[in-house]
């Protein structure tokens, strides 16, 4: 079979480079791909956005099965558009990738289905945001109500902070109309955790947790950025109890809600929980598989990849299972100086080649020039390894990390440390 990856990220190199291990596919092909992407698939210079180009391409390559990467294609309805063209693919349709490009509809839905989460208010004018903070308790949380790139939330320790907040999403819309409504809502005090479960409708299979660091700096300082490294599994962290409540409270209810409410999700549901003193809670739910989430989980999985997609997008899931290894695995990712404001790329990359052969370096901000790889993005590589403990696996990460050079190239010296 062949398979098309839509997207361009280290996400979509670890996708890639899993489906390509299945017995059963003969060819992987990735829109529009990167530099390291080139390594395992065929990329081809369509853009995510473009679906009409995307499903004229699966159908004159016979692709059997297409996988979507980014959040923003779901929520332009990219699933949809195969379908109506008889292409299978994997992922939610439009409606239901709502409970990701909306987080008013995400709260709303929890709320009605009693997932626990921070309590929260929406928002449809400046003015009723502003009045609100004006006299809450602080710190509190605003968040733009539309995708961000995970920038669009602000923990504000006073009312000046969360105005300036509300003026900027709102009212110099920022972040363009994902800004029409803010949410805000309770700041939640615990660790933060990566579930990610494959959803079809009727059941879940649930994967091996992940940790992810969302703060530029180390020690969890700086603004936040879509992740700078992950680890799994973060033993420390979940219990089996706690895992115990992740299924009854969030997936189990999340089903539910869908039966409910009509909603057909097929894909994955990857909820960012807070484990606090009282249990867990969602900060929100992602519609897709995390990043650099994927490159620790995949590098886990022993099962075939493809077979738990098809599963899930036929409504089988009841029926699959997963194997994993019980090794550890860290991915430390390399952004460019700037990250995460306007990153400075153009930069060579050197020392691929010394990587040893069992460390994965999944390629994000990366293209070939002049037949070399160099930086264009905000993350540039997720350097992923493996370890009979965490301690091995971030060991093997880091040695690699000192391999590899770039201008600007800057790392958190602590992943995985909180999970030692
Ligand atoms: P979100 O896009 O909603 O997951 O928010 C991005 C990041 O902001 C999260 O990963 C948390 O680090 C932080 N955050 C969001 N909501 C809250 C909250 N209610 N309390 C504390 N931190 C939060
Ligand atoms: N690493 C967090 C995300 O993919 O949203």
């Amino acid at each position: 079979m062949k398979i098309l990856v839509i997207g361009s990220g280290g996400r979509e190199h670890a996708l890639a480079w899993k489906l390509r291990q299945s017995p059963r596919v003969s060819q992987v092909f990735c829109a529009p791909g990167n530099a390291g992407i080139a390594g395992v698939a065929t990329c081809v210079p369509i853009p995510a956005s473009d679906h009409r180009a995307l499903s004229t391409f699966a159908r004159s390559e016979g692709i059997g099965l297409t996988v979507v990467g980014p959040d923003d294609a779901l929520a332009g309805g990219v699933v949809d558009h195969f379908e109506e063209e008889g292409l299978r693919i994997f992922g939610p349709r439009q409606a239901a990738a709502r409970l990701e490009s909306s987080k008013s509809f995400a709260k709303d839905f929890m709320f009605r289905h009693g997932i626990p989460t921070a309590d929260s208010r929406t928002f449809e004018t400046s003015a009723a945001a502003r009045a609100h903070c004006a006299k809450a308790n602080y710190p509190l949380v605003v968040k733009a109500d539309g995708l961000a790139l995970g920038k669009g939330v602000v923990i504000a320790t006073r009312y000046s902070e969360a105005e300036q907040a509300i003026r900027e999403i709102m009212e110099e819309r920022r972040f363009g109309e994902a800004g029409s409504r803010v949410v805000v809502e309770e700041f939640l005090q615990g660790e933060e955790c990566s579930i990610h479960a494959l959803v079809d409708g009727d059941s879940y299979l649930l994967f091996p947790a992940a940790q992810d660091h969302k703060r530029i700096h180390d020690g969890d300082q700086g603004p936040n950025t879509g992740g700078m490294g992950t680890f799994s599994p973060p033993s420390k962290l979940l219990s089996q109890e706690i895992e115990e409540r992740i299924r009854t409270e969030v997936l189990e209810r999340f089903l539910a809600g869908l039966r409910a409410d009509g909603i057909d999700f097929r894909g994955m549901l990857f909820p960012g929980l807070m484990i606090t003193a009282s249990g867990p809670k969602v900060l929100e739910f992602n519609c897709r598989f995390g990043d650099p989430e994927t490159q620790v989980l995949l590098t886990r999985l022993e099962s075939d990849l493809l077979e738990l997609l098809e599963a899930t997008a036929e409504r089988r899931l009841s029926k699959a299972s997963a194997q994993w290894s019980p090794l550890s695995s860290v991915c430390v990712v390399l952004a460019s100086a700037g990250y995460p404001g306007s990153p400075a790329t153009g930069f060579p990359i050197s020392g691929l080649n010394s990587v040893p052969t069992d460390t994965l370096v999944f390629h994000a901000g990366t293209r070939m020039e002049n037949g070399s790889p160099h930086t264009s993005g905000g993350r540039v590589l997720g350097v992923t390894a493996l370890g009979d403990t965490l301690e091995v696996a971030r060991r093997n990460a880091y040695g690699a990390v000192a391999l590899i050079q770039f201008e600007g190239r800057q790392f958190r010296t602590d992943i995985a440390a909180k999970g030692l």
